[in-house]
């Protein structure tokens, strides 16, 4: 698609040779408003070159310039060049590039060639998918979508949390109280009450930890017992786990979480040893770290078991040999910063140069309004039935708004679960939020159901008007304020794709499906759509169109679907 940064460029490099074509990209502006121009060029930097005031340097800039397709206007406002896109080119850039696209509006292969590896979502088996849970599993998953938009090979991993000294813990308490019929009708719930009673009784008699300790080394010595209920363990805990992802419509790629890594560990340690980082520490294992400022890494404790750390490193090594990433990106809560500060490090200091394409993209915390969240005291509220909660009560709304619409059950879980996803994608990730149901539920304001409704409205005028994509264009008829603020918005959101990419951010994406849809339903007020007039309304239609499709596409990639009809 023509960028009309790059013929502000083309054209500055012009007439000033003492900037690079960089220098002059990174002093474009974008102005407070429109009054302003869509680019300004501020010209403090050549009045050294020039040896001349800036308004006069700007002023004369403006002379030379002179006229082109591209821009309508250009202008000085004291030291800064001021340019005002034509708008008819605008229009026409945007028609076309969205009528060649269409669904893949947006879309580029900046990504060819390179894999990108998003973990997210992660959860420990045999513990509560709670809502918690929700930040890492809807980031992740729009992070995955981006990279996939823009052409990387992605892949998606769950690094579940399947491995460690808890399942020593679980497999004790299972084989002195468990009953597996009563856990498999409810196993969460019923092995998170195992743990919670072995934790409790272990705290009285200390021999239960030996035990515990005992049945973790067993099962990293493949002890047949030990390893069958593991897996059984695991097994009931994904399927649990699944029903949360189906509801999301979240597929992984993989699976492999830390107990993949088991027998990838020796030679880790063995390496480690080679480079000279191990220190021994009591018995155990440790990579210091205090030139960095860090505590140390326990590697391995004195009775021999790994841990989480070095779960990490041996994966992200597994992963580089496995898939030669180009990036590997773990979403991960902020809380664990320190964590991935630490064995990033280590990597480097086995000198990994690939190291720095290890990416921690942390996030800060939900909290309910009632304060609701702690897994302690059995205060759990498990995502799934925020889910359910949230698809129900839009049903509710949908009786009242909609009562004969067709596939009702459908539509409200693809409104529920998209009002759910789209709160959590709406600020920036670092930010912690508190989750609102009158905000999730709404359908004015800044919301999922207010964007989806937007889109169905477009639609449904589409269908009306008989919009074919075909149809030409007199683009002179889309050029009111309200219709090029429209267009802008359409024309920015490739850049919009990117900077989402780039910066680990779905929230872009977010904000401006809101502000296409609130710019739509501002010109749809002020104005019909399907006139009389032909020519006017094929124009009208195909705004519509652009419309509907960027905000398909945007929710798309936040993981949220767009029903045609509410
Ligand atoms: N299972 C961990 C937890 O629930 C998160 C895992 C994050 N990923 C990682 N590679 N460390 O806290």
């Amino acid at each position: 698609m023509l960028d009309f940064k790059v013929k502000v460029i083309d054209l500055l490099q012009e007439e000033i040779d003492a900037l690079s074509r960089e220098e002059i990209s990174a002093l474009i502006e974008i102005p407070p408003s429109y009054d302003l121009g869509d680019y300004a060029f501020p010209v403090f930097r050549l009045s050294k070159v020039f040896r001349k005031a800036p308004n006069i340097i700007a002023e004369e800039l403006v002379g030379k310039l002179g006229q082109n397709e591209y821009f309508e206007k250009i202008e000085n406002k004291g030291p800064y060049v001021n340019f005002f896109i034509n708008r008819a080119k605008l229009v026409e850039t945007v028609v076309e590039e969205v009528r060649a696209k269409a669904d893949n509006y947006g879309a580029t292969d900046v990504g060819q060639g390179r894999t990108v590896i998003v973990e997210y979502s992660s959860p420990n088996i045999a513990k509560p998918f709670h809502i918690g849970h929700i930040r890492t599993t809807v980031i992740g998953n729009a992070l995955y979508k981006i990279y996939k938009f823009l052409g990387f090979n992605t892949i998606a991993i769950n690094h579940l949390g399947d491995y460690g000294t808890q399942f020593g813990m679980l497999i004790s308490a299972y084989k002195k109280w468990g009953d597996r019929e009563v856990i498999e009708q409810d196993p969460i719930n019923e092995l998170l009450k195992l743990y919670v009673r072995f934790n409790k009784e272990a705290d009285e008699d200390e021999s239960l930890r030996d035990e515990a300790r005992y049945w973790f080394k067993e099962l990293e010595n493949n002890n047949e017992e030990a390893y069958a209920l593991w897996e059984w363990i695991r097994e009931i805990s994904l399927k649990e786990f699944n029903k949360v992802y189906d509801m999301l419509n979240i597929k992984f790629d993989s699976y492999a979480g830390e107990s993949f890594y088991s027998d990838k560990m020796p030679r880790v340690i063995e390496e480690l040893k080679e480079k000279d980082l191990l220190k021994e520490s009591e018995g155990a294992y440790i990579v210091d770290l205090e030139e960095y400022d860090m505590p140390p890494a326990l590697i391995q404790k004195s009775d021999g078991s790994t841990l989480y750390i070095t779960r990490d490193i041996a994966a992200a090594i597994y992963r580089k040999e496995h898939y030669d990433f180009y990036k590997n990106i773990y979403v991960v809560a902020s809380q664990q910063n320190l964590h991935f500060k630490q064995w990033f490090k280590v990597l480097e200091l086995m000198g990994y140069e690939w190291a720095k394409d290890c990416i921690h993209v942390p996030f800060g915390m939900v909290s309910l309004e009632d304060g609701t969240l702690s897994t302690r005291k059995g205060r759990v509220v498990f995502l799934e039935d925020v889910l359910k909660k949230a698809v129900a009560g839009i049903m509710e709304i949908m009786e009242e708004r909609n009562p004969d619409l067709e596939n009702k059950e459908e539509v409200a879980k693809q409104v529920g679960i998209g009002a759910v996803v789209f709160q959590e994608l709406f600020n920036q990730r670092i930010k912690d939020y508190v989750f609102s149901w009158d905000k999730v539920l709404s359908f004015e304001g800044e919301t999922g159901p207010y964007v989806q409704y937007t889109h169905a409205r477009a639609n449904s005028l589409l269908e009306r008007g008989s919009f074919n994509i075909a149809d030409d264009v007199d683009y002179g008829l889309l050029l009111s304020e309200d219709e090029i603020n429209i267009i802008r918005l359409i024309y920015d959101f490739p850049k919009v794709v990117i900077d989402a990419m780039e910066k680990y951010e779905p929230f872009y994406i977010t904000r401006q499906v809101v502000e296409i849809a609130k710019a739509f339903n501002k010109f749809y007020n002020s104005s019909q759509i399907i006139v009389e007039d032909e020519e006017l309304k094929k124009a009208r239609l195909m705004l519509t169109y652009m419309v509907k499709n960027t905000i398909k596409i945007g929710l798309g990639l936040l993981g949220i679907e767009a029903p045609n009809k509410m």
